[in-house]
């Protein structure tokens, strides 16, 4: 591993105190969420969405729905990470693209679309939320990681009425929102954490 990618890792921590004076382009965001969003997912089908959270007034209801914490509103910006629990609708322009790039040929795009639409339209509804939650949790990681590479500060929310959120911000019925990820410049040091030993947490079997 790379001494800058292990310093990373090591030295995110959760951000809960902001600057809020910092103001982050959206175009900035925008590019952070495209190389975030190289992260791998079930098929290929990203099975994501991102709400992102700029307008002020916005996030005075979300600070509310996210039980008044802070940093809804002293972040640069919240990202919320939505998942997409019909994502198998996204086949054609997901294998479309890896035809027009070159990737694949059209006769592997019809295999795949097939693959897809023999498996995961007759999958359970909580099958279907669990591997959109966890696709979309590695593109979040990911992104918290590009966001301390360019000096800002992340922090992650499960901490919000879920149901709240979903009726306030007009989620169509395939989303789900995950989690809220604030990001901005960190004014004040948060306190840190320690791991459990990672021998008591791996067996080499
Ligand atoms: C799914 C998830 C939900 C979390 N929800 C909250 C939250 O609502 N509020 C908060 O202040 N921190 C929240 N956290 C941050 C955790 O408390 C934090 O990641 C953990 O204590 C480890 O600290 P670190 O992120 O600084 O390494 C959440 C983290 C995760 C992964």
């Amino acid at each position: 591993m790379s001494e800058k990618l292990s310093t990373l890792i090591r030295e995110r921590r959760s951000v809960r105190k902001y600057d809020p004076s910092v103001k982050i382009e959206k175009e900035e965001i925008l590019q952070m969420l495209e190389v975030a969003t190289k992260a791998p997912s079930t098929s290929n089908l990203q099975p994501w969405e991102f709400l992102v959270f700029v307008d002020p007034e916005e996030r005075k209801d979300l600070r509310t729905i996210a039980y008044n914490q802070e940093q809804i509103e002293t972040a640069s910006a919240v990202v919320a990470v939505l998942g997409d629990k019909e994502f198998y609708k996204n086949v054609e322009p997901v294998y479309e693209s890896m035809v027009e790039a070159g990737f694949i040929d059209a006769a592997t795009k019809e295999v795949l679309i097939g693959n897809a639409n023999k498996t995961y339209p007759y999958a359970s509804e909580e099958a279907m939320k669990n591997m959109a939650t966890f696709d979309a949790g590695l593109a979040a990681m990911q992104f918290m990681l590009i966001a301390k590479d360019r000096g800002y500060g992340t922090g992650t929310m499960g901490g919000f009425d879920k149901v709240k959120f979903s009726e306030r911000f007009h989620l169509a019925d395939r989303y789900f929102p995950i989690v809220l990820i604030a990001i901005g410049k960190e004014n004040a040091q948060s306190y840190q954490t320690t791991r459990l030993p990672i021998k008591d947490k791996v067996k080499f079997i």
